[in-house]
């Protein structure tokens, strides 16, 4: 389908983007397209202006005073902030002619998709273009990740009975997902290739172009918007169902007696073992896509096999971590109940302040259940967040920096601080008879620790 030649798409040397939703995907995409300043494809100068849009109004306040709490922009890009031009309204009057959209899609109690910040930043954005002077075709592109078929059959609809307008007629769309990994200093968006998409040719062609003026990586042309939606929900389907066999791996060997690690080493030694590590599977985008996947294939009448199958195993491995602690305490005669027990690490992943479906909570919960209320540090979590459910007690100061030994410490996240401490360094905080839990396997093996 073309487009109606009416109106024409927005100029991309000097277009009005807005980015909807600034967290540790939107603000990152927001500032990397307010610091080009030249085309990296054409070399043209480039003279947009960057809008930035977030329901949260403490957010858009701390990224107007400078700050970045999600530590995802580095001290030189902290200063493009103030070229963004931030606001938290929305009925606000946006002459923006693209607007992206990096909001949550999380899953919901019973694990379907809860599509309801998606949906209501479409409606945001039907509100925004309605207001806005129509000389050019706005163009939506969802950035979220969604199960294939969204962005066509449920945030078209809701901007078409917002604006009265027509898709490819007065209106265009496509999508983009996100494939950065926050804490990751390598992997940044500018050196991931972007997935592009367009709801027609020119339009994707477009949107390619568009991408590809500011990512280094360069892009690549999915066929089609919903192959773009499909191909982002798979990335992460297959990143769970390796890490299931690897933790299945890890009760087999323990079950025989042999350091799964070590086993993973050895046959990593061949050059198509692929990997991968056993432990928990946390966060908002391995352990929440895989049910975007079986949510559509269910819809399309088709149970799935193995999908379902590793995320249990995936989501039972808190549980077997505290069954294996119980063991070895058992086998090394420490009180359990009594025992003093410091995890080290909260956060879902390394050097990233991101709390959220951290499994490492599952683990404090089953301690509970167990009458255990377990010490916590974690570098990363500068203030003790109100988390419901779960009882522990919180060290504002790192374990090395007070008098206190612990019977069992679990090193749950491998921020680098808990990396680069030593043998001796260990051993000042840990009891005589103790077990040193290293689920993330950084422990030097002198120390002798407990390995998932
Ligand atoms: N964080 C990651 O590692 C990552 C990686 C790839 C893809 N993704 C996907 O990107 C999307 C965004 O994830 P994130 O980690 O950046 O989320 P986030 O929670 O860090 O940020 C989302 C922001 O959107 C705002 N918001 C929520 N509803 C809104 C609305 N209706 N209008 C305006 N703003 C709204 C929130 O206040 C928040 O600041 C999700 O679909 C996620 O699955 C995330």
């Amino acid at each position: 389908m073309t487009i109606n030649n009416k109106y024409k798409l927005p100029n991309l040397l000097n277009c009005k983007i807005c980015i909807i939703g600034l967290g540790y995907v939107g603000l990152p995409l927001a500032i990397e397209f307010s610091k080009i300043k030249k085309c990296l494809r054409t070399g043209k100068i480039l003279k947009r202006t960057i809008f930035g849009f977030d329901l949260n109004k403490k957010r858009v306040k701390e990224l107007i005073s400078g700050e970045d709490h999600t530590k995802e922009i580095d001290e030189i890009d902290k200063k493009e902030l103030k070229s963004i031009n931030f606001f938290s309204e929305e009925n606000a009057n946006i002459e923006a002619d693209v607007f992206i959209i990096s909001v949550p899609t999380p899953i919901d109690e019973n694990n379907n998709p809860d599509l309801s910040s998606l949906k209501s930043a479409t409606k945001s954005v039907a509100n925004f273009i309605r207001k806005r002077e129509k000389d050019t075709l706005p163009v939506l592109i969802i950035e979220s990740t969604v199960y294939p078929g969204t962005t066509e059959n449920i945030c078209v609809p809701i901007l078409e009975e917002i604006t009265g307008y027509k898709l490819n007629m007065e209106f265009v769309c496509g999508y983009s997902p996100e494939r950065i990994n926050p804490g990751d200093k390598t992997h940044r968006l500018p050196s991931i290739v972007k997935v592009t998409s367009g709801s027609n040719k020119e339009t994707a062609n477009w949107i390619n172009d568009l991408y590809s003026s500011i990512i280094k990586a360069g892009t690549y042309k999915a066929k089609s918007i919903k192959v773009a939606e499909a191909a982002k929900v798979i990335e992460n389907t297959q990143r769970d169902l390796n890490i299931a066999l690897v933790n299945e791996i890890a009760k087999i060997c323990k079950l025989i007696n042999i350091d799964t690690l070590d086993v993973l080493d050895t046959a990593g030694s061949k050059w198509n073992f692929l990997p991968f590590r056993p432990g928990l599977v946390g966060g908002h985008c391995i352990s929440v896509d895989p049910y975007y996947l079986t949510y559509i294939a269910q819809r399309n009448g088709y149970d799935t096999d193995i999908v379902l199958a590793g995320r249990n195993l995936n989501d039972g491995m808190s549980e077997w971590i505290i069954e294996q602690l119980i063991l070895e305490a058992k086998f090394k005669n420490i009180d359990f109940q009594n025992a003093r027990i410091l995890l080290l690490g909260l956060t879902f992943k390394e050097n990233c302040p991101d709390i959220r479906n951290s499994k490492i909570l599952d683990v404090i919960k089953h301690l509970n259940k167990r009458d255990q209320i377990p010490y916590i540090f974690d570098p990363f979590m500068i203030e003790k967040k109100k988390l419901s459910g779960i009882n522990f007690r919180y060290l504002t100061k790192s374990p090395l920096d007070q008098n206190d030994k612990y019977d069992v410490i679990i090193i749950s996240t491998a921020h680098d601080e808990f990396k680069n401490i030593d043998s001796k360094n260990w051993r000042r905080i840990l009891e005589e008879n103790h077990i040193i839990y290293d689920l993330k396997g950084i422990i030097p093996r002198d120390l002798k620790p407990l390995r998932i």
